[in-house]
């Protein structure tokens, strides 16, 4: 570690403000744990990645579980940002650059860290500054006759004067690796806490000739999120940020401020995403397929032309090109539609698959079947897969036609260019090209409704 630069990401603390029993780095932002975003950063910089972590450590260390390119230090107790960053001393490098950030500032853009990089040089210590109208609790950078940084000041512990100062510190720093390493051993505790302020390390770097400012105009982006109000905020700027990223890949949006796309979603061009859709998790969307309005897609896969239509939910489901759901449909998991396939409203499928071209228009359930090419199931027709021990399988030969209001008792099987007659209950194999009819027969009694009524109403008549 340490070829390319390292950048220590603090994440230990607890955020109380979140009012939370997760861990502040932990909520979700579209779809990953707000420090996966300030990791990602420094790693699509070109940066190994050192997390200081002590707050829900297990759970920090299992958002990255298996992630190259990411070592843990862990800090004994949150004793200050000092504390945290010495915590990784034995993972520094000799030599080279040491970025530190917050996990707590997910919208920090790789671009900004390469900037940053680049106006470091060979200077000790780098703080990336910004200029803000009101400075609040940050700490303030108080600059010298050279007009280089001299020192931070925290705003708790600054004179008036000082806290007139707009210019503050972000939390975001370059070191140079082997000015840093000497010195956070020596850093002194400041009372009345007894924490150790990485901000030290400018005033040391000044006393060197070595500190620099990188003054950043982009404040947003530096934005540490400490309560769910900035949560909102920081998601919101990602969720913009994402929905750029596909409509200038050629994607468009109807609604892009009523759409959810997490960032692990894909969308090919000419995709068309509907008012108030949601997109989570694997989703790949196809080139020229549409998300119906209001549908929500979990770890969906919608091939080329593929059409989902309004207010359809998909789950782990694949629906295959030029292959039609919904609207009202829904597609559990290793539900299958291939070319051309139709799923019409209020239709329920779950570990199927429909062969080319087959269709199950209306009001159904098919669980654990495998439907053949051109099938068509009536409206109403279930697939009695469960017998309330085990699931059992149903199979629908090519061509065959399931007749409304049906139910199929698997195990069983319908051959290729069966019939089955409406209303059936369909309990043992159906050979191929038979018509199978399983139901009461029809009787008919001439003249019976009359005669029924007059039994029930003998002057009036009423009832017809
Ligand atoms: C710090 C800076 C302040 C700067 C501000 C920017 C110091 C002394 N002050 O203040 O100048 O304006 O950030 O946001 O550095 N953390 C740990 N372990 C600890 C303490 C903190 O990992 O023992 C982590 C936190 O989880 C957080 C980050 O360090 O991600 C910043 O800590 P925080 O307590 O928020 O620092 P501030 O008081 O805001
Ligand atoms: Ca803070």
């Amino acid at each position: 570690m340490g070829e390319r630069g390292v950048a220590v990401v603090l994440a230990a603390g607890l955020g109380t403000r979140m009012r939370s029993s997760l861990a502040k780095v932990l909520h979700p932002l579209l779809g990953r744990p707000m420090v996966h975003f300030p990791v990602q950063a420094a790693q699509d910089a070109g940066l190994d990645v050192i997390l200081v972590v002590h707050h829900q450590e297990d759970a920090v260390r299992a958002a990255f579980a298996g992630q190259p390119g990411v070592a843990f230090a862990r800090q004994e107790a949150p004793r200050g940002t000092g504390d945290a960053v010495r915590s990784a001393l034995e993972q520094l490098p000799a030599q080279g650059v040491v970025v530190v950030t917050c996990g707590d500032a997910p919208l920090l853009r790789a671009e900004t860290l390469r900037a940053l990089l680049a106006a470091h040089g060979d200077a000790l210590c780098t703080v990336v500054t910004a200029h803000l109208p009101d400075a609040g609790s940050y700490g303030r950078v108080v600059r010298g006759p050279d007009g280089h940084p001299a020192r931070i000041v925290e705003a708790a512990e600054a004179t008036a004067a000082e806290r007139a100062i707009g210019e503050i510190n972000t939390g975001l720093y370059a070191f140079d690796a082997a000015f840093l390493r000497a010195l956070l051993p020596g850093l002194a505790p400041h009372p009345p806490k007894g924490e150790l302020y990485l901000t030290d390390a400018v005033a040391a770097a000044a006393a060197r000739g070595g500190a620099r400012a990188f003054v950043h105009t982009d404040v947003d982006e530096l934005m540490g999120v400490n309560d769910r109000l900035a949560l909102g905020a920081a998601r919101a700027v990602l969720q913009a940020r994402v929905l750029a990223h596909h409509a200038l890949a050629g994607v468009t949006f109807e609604s892009p401020a009523t759409t959810l796309c997490e960032v692990g979603v894909e969308i090919a061009p000419d995709a068309v995403i509907e008012p108030n859709v949601v997109l989570r998790g694997r989703t790949r969307v196809g080139a020229g397929a549409r998300v119906g309005a209001g549908s929500v897609l979990v770890d969906a896969t919608l091939a080329e032309g593929a059409e989902v239509l309004p207010l359809s939910h998909v789950e782990g489901a694949e629906v295959g090109p030029a292959a039609h759901a919904g609207p009202f449909a829904r597609l559990r998991p290793g539900a299958r539609l291939e070319r051309g396939a139709k799923v019409g409203n209020f239709v329920e499928i779950k570990a199927t698959t429909l062969g080319p071209g087959a269709k199950v228009p209306h009001l159904s359930y098919v669980g654990d079947a495998l439907v053949g090419a051109r099938a068509n199931v009536g409206a109403g027709t279930i697939t009695c897969n469960y017998d309330g021990f085990a699931k059992h399988r149903t199979e629908i030969g090519a061509g065959a036609f399931i007749g409304s209001n049906s139910a199929l008792v698997a195990p069983v099987r319908v051959g290729a260019g069966a019939i089955v007659g409406a209303g059936s209950v369909i309990t043992r194999e159906v050979p191929p090209d038979a018509i199978a009819v399983a139901r009461g027969e029809q009787r008919v009694v001439d003249g019976g409704a009359a005669r029924f009524r007059a039994r029930k109403a003998p002057v009036t008549g009423e009832g017809r």
